[in-house]
């Protein structure tokens, strides 16, 4: 069954199109709650800029002879959420709304967690952990706005699918990954504590 195509009445839109122009891309025809779009888009900005400080700490961090291939990964990763974040902090704009990048408040705004981990194995799990929950939070977002805000729409479906990307690799690392010991949290110019050296006594031989 074809659905009918309504003509478009040219004179409104252009009527329209000339009034509140200092909102820019947003029009009359925009039919989102936008308070609530900005809202969530600034959670989902939050969100990946806290993925990009945990993921980059994690590359300088991964040690061990498993951790190459690794590090590289998390690199990539970083790089990936801060172009999403700069995705969303560009559409925050064109709604009229201002990308919050407050340091005071980014972790009580974020969805994903901030945790360190202890070791390669912790460190995977922790930002496996994190893509699943960029990947509910991405499904909602993307169910709530339906066909109200395509664009808006259309660019969180494209941040999911790379979520779910970083998700799958994260699980084939974790699998291959053999156990392996905890990492030195110590600073990298903090040398090691000194060890006595060994005692040169002769213990007397039995007889
Ligand atoms: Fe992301
Ligand atoms: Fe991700």
């Amino acid at each position: 069954m074809t659905h009918p195509v309504k003509p478009l009445d040219l004179q409104a839109v252009r009527r329209a199109a000339r009034q509140h122009i200092e909102n820019g891309a947003v029009t009359a025809g925009y039919s989102a709650d936008r308070p609530a779009v900005l809202k969530m888009l600034n959670e989902s900005l939050a969100t990946e800029l806290v993925c990009v400080l945990r993921y980059r700490r994690h590359h300088f961090m991964a040690r061990g002879i498993h951790s190459q291939a690794v590090a590289a990964e998390f690199l990539a990763h970083a790089n990936e959420e801060l172009a999403h974040a700069d995705l969303l902090a560009t559409r925050i704009v064109q709604l009229g709304g201002e990308p919050d990048f407050s340091p005071d408040t980014l972790l009580s705004r974020s969805h994903a967690e901030y945790v360190e981990g202890h070791n390669l194995a912790d460190m995977i799990r922790e930002n496996l952990i994190a893509e699943r929950i960029a990947i509910d939070s991405y499904r909602h977002g993307i169910a709530s706005l339906g066909e109200q805000d395509t664009t808006t729409r259309i660019m969180l479906e494209s941040i999911l699918a790379m979520e779910e990307e970083h998700a799958d690799d994260l699980a084939d690392l974790l699998q291959n990954l053999p156990p392996l010991p905890a990492i030195d949290p110590r600073p990298a110019h903090q040398s090691p504590p000194k060890l006595p050296p060994p005692s040169k006594k002769h213990h007397k031989e039995k007889s």
